[in-house]
């Protein structure tokens, strides 16, 4: 992994997480569901949001990590198999973490604030087994 160093106000992140923590942020979020979700499923991938949650309710599980939630539109929508699912929410960018957070507060989901990528340390976790090398 290569280590920018720019007055990007990003410095020593890896290119690629600089360029998501850059793309999420409060205001791209705003329109996020609206822009992407509505438009871009269909326009850009070629499936439709409904279809990504079809697919979301045959994978949410009684205890459903999601990496990279964003707004949190899927699994906010999504049937889990219990009314009361344990949910994690991994994310590198602080506002996806907020606003997905925010959105599923009737789920009290647990957030990890992290890259997947090696470069990136654990910052936050509220994670009941994580340690500062990652969660459990
Ligand atoms: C395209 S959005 C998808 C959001 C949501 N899953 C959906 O389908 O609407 C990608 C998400 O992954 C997160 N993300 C991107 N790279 C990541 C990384 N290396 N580690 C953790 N989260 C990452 C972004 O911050 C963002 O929340």
């Amino acid at each position: 992994m290569t280590a920018l160093s720019d007055d990007s106000g990003f410095d020593g992140l890896d290119p690629r997480v600089a360029h998501a923590q850059r793309a999420y942020n409060r205001a791209t979020l705003a329109i996020y569901d609206r822009l992407v979700l509505g438009l871009g499923c269909s326009l850009f991938w070629r499936c439709p949001a409904g279809e990504m949650l079809r697919l979301y309710d045959r994978s949410a599980g009684r205890r459903h990590l999601d990496i990279g939630p964003g707004t949190g539109y899927f699994v906010d929508r999504c049937r889990f198999p219990t009314a009361t699912p344990k949910i994690t929410l991994l994310d590198l960018s602080q506002p996806c973490l907020d606003k997905s957070a925010k959105r599923l507060v009737r789920y009290r989901p647990d957030t990890c604030s992290t890259s997947l990528t090696p470069c990136g340390p654990v910052a936050c976790c509220s994670a009941p087994r994580c340690s500062p090398k990652g969660c459990r």
